[in-house]
């Protein structure tokens, strides 16, 4: 049985004392993360004061890295400097590194390999946009996103990864998927996974659905066999609002 987790992309908000203060209001709503996972994806900036705070149960990711491990790449960060902050998941081919950074799936998989490489995890996002939606190439274009973003991995890494399906219309939107259309989606993703990897990696993988979740509407994603937990973004970063996300997600656990 796949266990659920819910990751928090904090994206481009709150400064390394803001984080602080976060973590100990959070730490007070959420004593006991069991029995799914929950895991904090703050800047880079931050990532060292949730690394470095004990006394939570929360797991740590970075947002991004890149796929050499030194060199002169003025802003980049790699895996070992993730690892070496306590990191232990990375958020990967993002949309929003597609869109505004031109970052592309052989870029993705780069990254996915180096991630690997060094023991971190990768969480890899696909998602459709609105466009590909509406001429129905929904399928194909996670599909692709999928093959491509993972090329190369062996069984045994392939079951080491995560995927977030997150629609880019319903990224910071208000405006989810449906139950029916994330179900119909995980499921493409998931036999893809098995086509490719083998029945085992199809049946371990977690795949987690993004996209305007609240606490308002994470129950009815869960309810799905096919959802594995929440990429969350805007909802994450008030304390309690992800408080009750999480704790939906301890009630609705299967
Ligand atoms: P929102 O939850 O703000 O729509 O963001 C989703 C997301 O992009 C998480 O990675």
């Amino acid at each position: 049985m796949r266990q659920r987790l819910i990751v928090c992309n904090w994206k481009m908000h709150k400064t390394a004392a803001e984080a602080a203060v976060y973590l100990q209001q959070l730490s007070a709503l959420v004593p006991r993360a069991d029995p799914i996972e929950v895991v904090l994806a703050p800047p880079f900036t931050a990532l060292h004061v949730v690394g470095q705070s004990s006394g939570h149960p929360f797991g740590l990711a970075a947002q991004d890295l890149f796929w050499d491990d030194t060199g002169p790449y003025t802003g980049e960060v790699s895996a070992p400097m993730l690892t070496a902050l306590g990191c232990r998941y990375v958020i990967l081919g993002h949309s929003e590194r597609r869109q505004l950074f031109g970052e592309d799936d052989a870029g993705a998989n780069k990254k996915v390999r180096a991630a690997l490489r060094h023991g971190l995890r990768p969480i890899l996002c696909v998602g459709e946009s609105l466009s590909q939606r509406d001429r129905g190439d929904t399928e194909n274009v996670v599909r692709g996103q999928l093959l491509r973003g993972l090329e190369g991995l062996s069984k045994e890494e392939s079951r080491t990864v995560t995927i977030a399906y997150e629609p880019v219309w319903a990224i910071g939107t208000g405006r989810a998927a449906s139950p029916e259309q994330i179900t119909a989606t995980h499921q493409t993703l998931r036999s893809t996974l098995a086509n490719s990897w083998g029945s085992e990696t199809g049946e371990q993988v977690r795949i987690l659905y993004g996209g305007s979740v609240t606490p308002d509407n994470v129950s009815a994603f869960l309810a799905s066999a096919e959802v594995d937990g929440a990429l969350v973004g805007g909802a994450c970063l008030d304390p309690h609002s992800l408080a009750k996300i999480v704790a939906c997600a301890q009630s609705s656990q299967r």
